[in-house]
């Protein structure tokens, strides 16, 4: 690739970059070049003596608190990606999916536009875990109608795993599902007269929410956790 646009891909802008090869500050191979053409491999690439991170693709995961929109741009509010540093907002990073803007938990977000099209697509049937927290007590009636797939008003879902661990005046309950339609877990839940307190996501395939993330946190996801999600969505042979 050209020294430019690997210098781009370890979030400088363009003009940056060129600004920084004319200075003398980039060495490939040990060697300063002020050509920002030329062509390099970015392992080669050093920036002021040190290694640069330049990667093709980025694949993040984000605690989204309550209360963002799960967007790239909103005119009023705070969204998931106004929350990571201006080095991932240049790359034109965005959300895989949608959270509502109550909801809590786990956002990946990626420039890996194919996966997140895989891992959103009603075809690769990525499962989704959801705690929730709903009024009234829950019992095995609504283990067996989750099961058995819920009739809403526009849609019949797909059959849903429904684990009880709390009951009472309010319950706790994991949901675990392959679709995502507007306001599903909400609809789901109100459609066995258990209305939702919070609902936070846990999980999406293979990777789960880092319980160190502190709402608004984010994270890199590890060479295992790209791998799994790339081989979910049958995009290369996976290795874990
Ligand atoms: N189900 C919902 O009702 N809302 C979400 O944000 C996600 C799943």
């Amino acid at each position: 690739m050209r020294l430019d646009k690997a210098l781009s891909l370890a979030g400088h802008t363009r003009s940056e970059a060129r600004r920084l090869i004319a200075q003398g500050r980039v060495q490939v191979s040990g060697a300063v070049v002020r050509d920002a053409g030329r062509n390099v491999s970015s392992g080669d690439v050093m920036l002021d003596g040190a290694p640069i991170d330049a990667q093709e693709e980025i694949y993040l995961m984000l605690h989204k608190p309550a209360g963002v929109v799960t967007a790239t741009e909103d005119k009023r509010l705070l969204t998931v990606v106004s929350l990571l540093p201006e080095i991932y907002q240049r790359r034109k990073i965005g959300p895989v999916g949608r959270l509502d803007r109550d909801v809590t938990g786990l956002v990946l977000l990626t420039t890996d536009g194919q996966l997140a099209h895989r891992l959103i697509s009603p075809r690769w049937k990525a499962e989704k875990c959801y705690r929730a927290r709903c009024e009234g007590a829950l019992d095995a009636n609504d283990v067996a109608a989750f099961a058995g797939g819920l009739m809403l008003s526009d849609f019949t879902a797909a059959p849903a795993r429904l684990e009880i661990l709390e009951s009472g005046e309010t319950s706790l309950a994991d949901v675990i599902l392959t679709e995502g339609k507007f306001h599903q877990v909400k609809r789901m839940f109100a459609a066995v007269g258990h209305p939702l307190i919070t609902l936070q996501r846990l999980r999406i395939g293979c990777v789960t929410l880092d319980e160190a993330l502190a709402p608004g946190e984010y994270r890199l996801l590890t060479e295992a956790e790209i791998a799994g999600l790339k081989k979910m969505s049958d995009l290369d042979g996976g290795c874990i």
